[in-house]
């Protein structure tokens, strides 16, 4: 089964009116290749601001959002508010929200059953920490990681899988493509028996961790690297090379 490669870019809390419209213009101006699904995750200060500058042809995410429509809920912003900004994803589940906000596993599954109840994509976001990884534990804690979200969703067409390992994240380490490789590879075999053959083969599993021009070809080529999640280098022109990965 055929699954669009696709390229996200997590700014983060990064950026200003002034470089992020430097950073659409170079974006809607570049060559892409027509066959990646591309997402910009922007602050969500922001996202009005991108949607109406950045070319229809790339997606809009948010970086985060509440489990409830409204409400006393002082500082959140809800898939609905998303929504009507013309914004069709969201990211849940990033290791700043699980580890610098201390978002639980059962808040992440509550927002990604909200989210994608109304509509929203969903990028879901896992992985280990380093002492996880060297304790010999990383399937254990990604596969846990992935149930929670499993529970949440009805349809799978709706999401997208980033593995990212913790101690890849804006430390310039990235994962090897063996690495990576092998833990996508598991979490399709979890897919398969816990969820169905069809989202097994059909949902794509993306690698996000210090990916950069210079690493995204070799990882880009392993079976089961169905795109990237990439934090520092989409705020840069390298984020082109990195979309056009395959091409
Ligand atoms: P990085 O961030 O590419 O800067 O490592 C990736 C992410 O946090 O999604």
């Amino acid at each position: 089964m055929s699954r669009k490669f696709f390229v996200g870019g997590n700014w983060k809390m990064n950026g200003d009116k002034k470089s992020l419209g430097d950073l659409i213009q170079t974006m809607n101006g570049a060559k892409v290749d027509p066959n990646v699904e591309v997402v910009c995750g922007a602050p969500s200060i922001y996202l009005d601001f991108v949607r109406s500058k950045l070319d229809a042809k790339f997606g809009v995410a948010a970086q985060n959002c509440y489990k409830v429509p409204k409400g006393a809920f002082t500082g959140e912003i809800s898939p609905a508010m998303i929504k009507d900004c013309g914004i069709n994803w969201v990211i849940l589940g990033h290791s700043e929200r699980r580890h610098v906000f201390g978002e639980s596993d059962e808040l992440i599954g509550q927002k990604t059953a909200h989210a994608l109840e109304n509509g929203l994509g969903v990028i879901a976001c896992i992985g280990e920490k380093l002492d996880e990884r060297e304790g010999g534990i990383t399937e254990k804690v990604v596969f846990a990681q992935t149930k929670v979200i499993a529970d949440n969703v009805k349809d799978w067409s709706k999401v997208v899988l980033a593995y990212e390992p913790v101690w890849a994240i804006g430390t310039g380490k990235t994962a090897s493509p063996q690495q990576a490789q092998e833990v996508h590879d598991k979490l399709r075999a979890w897919l398969k028996t816990n969820v169905s053959e069809d989202v097994a083969n059909s949902v794509r599993i993306i690698y996000g961790g210090s990916v950069t021009g210079g690493t995204c070809k070799e990882l880009a080529s392993q079976k089961d690297v169905d795109g990237f999640l990439v934090g520092g280098a989409s705020l840069k022109p390298e984020f082109i090379e990195i979309i056009n990965a395959k091409a």
